[in-house]
């Protein structure tokens, strides 16, 4: 029985290879490169999750850390990329803007999403590589080298996780509905705001979830793990990669307004249309106070 198992995951892991290769990596060269520098700075996250004398932490700012092993992912990311592709500039998390300012090719880095679980132990976070062309996201990677979930996503070519294609979930109310949030813990000025809003999500769907890693929130959401996920004031770095797996999985990202300003506020709502349209209905866009929209 054991051996038949084993034969059976065996074969799996060959097939998910080949359809990995064959439908998403082999014919976009610089996704295959997002993703062989996820793997890299994800190897370095698994060797030091749950080793806490293996590196440093240092508070950014109030409750925003980093620590040695963030840089060490970014530097290795940035290497990689810069590697295969000298003039293009890179915007990444821990060292801003570097390459070339003046490309019109831009990737955009987080090297640990999901920092605070990192430094806690807590084995959920992720690396988040995009490409943007002239400011339009091409390609996006999401990796969580914890459970090995590679998720993928070249614009107009479907998303994929592990190279098997993924789609929102097709829920149409928020009745059963999970929905990811987090708590705007960085801007404490929003949160009574937030928390009225926060009330009238919970009186409405079945629960809730803040797990701690933007991108894997909106990848949750393209997977149909998650029914929706909204949250405010994600910088690019959190977002750029998911937003694309997200809307390449047949979800829609919007602002609090139901519109775009969210690639510059970085105040997301997301889901399958018609739960888009749900959650925007509870947050009582017309009522909503100026920062949160
Ligand atoms: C954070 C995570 C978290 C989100 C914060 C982000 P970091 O990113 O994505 O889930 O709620 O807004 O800043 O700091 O761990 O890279
Ligand atoms: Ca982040
Ligand atoms: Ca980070």
């Amino acid at each position: 029985m054991h051996e038949v198992f084993s034969d059976i995951r065996v074969y799996e892991t060959l097939r998910d290879a080949m359809l990995f290769d064959k439908w998403n990596l082999k014919m976009h060269p610089m996704l295959n490169i997002a993703a062989r520098a996820a793997r890299s700075a994800g190897n370095l996250i698994a060797r030091n999750l749950g080793q806490q004398g293996s590196f440093e932490v240092e508070e950014k700012n109030k409750d925003d850390l980093v620590t040695t092993i963030d840089k060490q992912c970014e530097k290795v990311i940035i290497d990689t990329l810069l590697k295969s592709y000298r003039d293009h500039s890179v915007l990444a998390e821990e060292s801003g803007v570097v390459g070339n300012p003046d490309s019109e090719y831009q990737w955009v880095i987080d090297p640990i999403d999901g920092t605070t679980n990192f430094v806690k132990g807590i084995a959920h976070c992720a690396v988040s590589i995009a490409l943007r062309h002239n400011g339009k996201t091409e390609v996006g990677v999401v990796f969580d080298p914890m459970l090995n979930e590679m998720f993928t996503a070249a614009r107009g070519e479907g998303a994929f996780l592990n190279g098997h294609r993924i789609r929102v979930s097709p829920r149409d109310s928020l009745d059963g509905a999970i929905i990811g949030t987090a708590f705007p813990t960085r801007y404490r000025d929003r949160m009574p705001a937030y928390l009225e809003l926060f009330s009238r999500l919970i009186a409405n769907c079945a629960d809730v979830r803040r797990m701690g890693s933007a991108s894997l929130d909106l990848c949750y959401v393209a997977c149909g793990r998650f029914d929706g996920y909204l949250e405010q004031g994600l910088k690019p770095w959190d977002f750029a990669a998911g937003d694309l797996i997200l809307r390449e999985a047949g979800g829609i990202v919007s602002d609090f307004m139901g519109e775009t300003g969210y690639v510059k506020s970085g105040n997301l709502v997301s889901g399958n249309p018609k739960m888009l349209r749900a959650l925007l209905k509870i947050c009582d866009v017309q009522n909503l106070p100026a920062i949160l929209k």
